[in-house]
């Protein structure tokens, strides 16, 4: 199979039946597992009896899909509050594996899964890499941390059960992977689409030509990234990029991914993760295509049932295209992401977006927010390509500064770098230095 081949089109008989059914069987199937996690997480977990006896809420009252929006929503506070296990639904002699997502501040959030969880999450990952173009066979490098972070172990089983040659790296060593890469020949990556930046660089300190390279298709996710960054990452490996998405609550990644035949958003794999969006000042559901923050409930988890869980994430849910399930559209930001910055709302992809249309730019960069007399201000520190010299990244500078305010609505202050200024992330990029209240 060459790289550039267009045709990684499935096989139909490798599909899942479900991913292809009808809107009427994909809604029955939800229904029927919808009322069972409604029960479970009733009977099971004392916080959710707790909350739908406060809201007048009975899983008997669930008649129809429709019906979820009477039950109250859950939040990640939800989740501390209960820390470390009291959110789960079955004995602890019932969990084999435990993860936490780290959590900048305050205590993680713990999840557990029961020997069918660990199966199920396996499956939809293995979906999630055959959409992406992965088959039996082929050898994964996976430089995703393995850890209490879902995303190496996650990953790794859905590789496994796919059938192909799992290579199980991990995050960090860079001049490593470079070299793996070069000797293992794998035929796909999984990894931060930032750490695939960090990578990218090593091959280039190394002199090894990333085009040349054996990898056909990148499976990218854990953090927003762009169309503009997605075709900066295509062409400099020669390689398909494509999106995949989850969160430890819901389960790890895998709860979404885009199709690489159509590469239009990530299709929910709905048979297991009801997807909601809501306006996230009034908790309402939104109607389909109108953009809002990113709601699951879990249709099949025994260990840690979820019901209307808040993910924080910004999107939208639009029609099936490459498979009946649902899409949901690349996610512009997390709330908590969303910066505001003299009254004007700005999400770091926004910025990563102007960045790469401006080809001095590299795809480095980092936000520093501080308040100066009262006033907030945002300044874009961004790297220059190899070869810039001090009046080109003056313009630069210049240029990006003016396209933020024309374009985005907002004053910043652009500090265009040397190549390699700004510190590389191994994992989740941190595009945010928040140093308001601190000087
Ligand atoms: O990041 C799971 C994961 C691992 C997904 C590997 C994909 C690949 P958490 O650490 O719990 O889990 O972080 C979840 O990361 O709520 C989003 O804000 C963000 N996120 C994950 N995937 C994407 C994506 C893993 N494709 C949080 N695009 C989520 C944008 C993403 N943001």
């Amino acid at each position: 199979m060459s790289k550039r081949a267009a045709d990684f089109a499935p096989n139909r008989k490798d599909l899942n039946p479900i991913e292809v059914a009808s809107r009427d069987e994909i809604s029955a199937l939800q229904l029927r597992r919808m009322k069972w996690s409604l029960k479970h997480a009733y009977e099971n977990v004392a916080h959710y009896r707790k909350a739908f006896d406060a809201a007048g809420a009975h899983p008997d009252d669930l008649k129809d899909l429709s019906d979820l929006r009477k039950f109250p929503l859950t939040s990640k506070d939800d989740l501390r509050a209960n820390y470390p296990y009291g959110m789960f639904a079955v004995p602890m002699d019932k969990i084999v594996r435990i993860h936490a997502s780290s959590g900048t501040t305050g205590k993680p959030t713990v999840v557990g899964y029961t020997r069918l969880d660990i199966r199920t999450w396996a499956d939809v990952c293995a979906r999630s890499i055959y959409a992406s173009g992965g088959r039996a066979g082929m050898k994964i490098h996976n430089a995703y941390g393995y850890g209490l972070f879902t995303g190496g172990l996650g990953v790794h089983y859905g590789a496994e059960k796919l059938g192909c040659v799992t290579i199980p790296v991990s995050g960090g060593m860079t001049e490593r992977q470079v070299r793996l890469i070069a000797d293992f020949a794998p035929d796909i990556i999984t990894v931060t689409p930032s750490y695939m930046l960090a990578i990218l660089d090593e091959f280039r300190a190394q002199g090894v030509d990333p085009r040349s390279c054996s990898l056909k298709i990148g499976i990218f996710g854990a953090e927003p990234w762009t169309n503009a960054m997605r075709a900066e990452i295509e062409d400099a490996f020669d390689m398909h990029a494509v999106d995949i998405y989850g969160l430890s609550e819901v389960m790890g990644p895998g709860v979404a991914n885009e199709c690489v035949e159509t590469k239009d958003g990530l299709h929910i794999w709905e048979d297991h993760f009801y997807p909601e969006v809501i306006d996230p000042a009034t908790g309402d559901v939104l109607p389909e295509g109108e953009r809002g923050e990113l709601v699951f409930t879990s249709l099949t988890k025994e260990a840690m049932p979820v019901i209307r869980y808040r993910t924080r994430d910004l999107t939208r849910l639009l029609p099936g295209t490459a498979r009946t399930m649902r899409r949901m559209e690349k996610i512009t930001g997390r709330s908590d992401d969303m910066m505001i910055v003299r009254g004007v709302n700005v999400f770091p992809t926004q910025i990563e977006e102007l960045i790469l249309r401006d080809e001095r730019l590299s795809p480095h960069f980092v936000i520093e927010l501080k308040r100066e007399e009262r006033l907030d201000t945002m300044t874009v520190k961004v790297e220059a390509r190899p070869g810039a010299d001090d009046a080109s990244r003056a313009a630069s500078s210049k240029d990006l500064a003016h396209q933020i305010k024309a374009l985005i609505g907002v004053s910043a202050v652009v500090e265009t770098t040397a190549p390699g200024a700004i510190e590389r992330s191994l994992g989740k990029a941190k595009r945010i230095v928040d140093l308001r209240g601190k000087n």
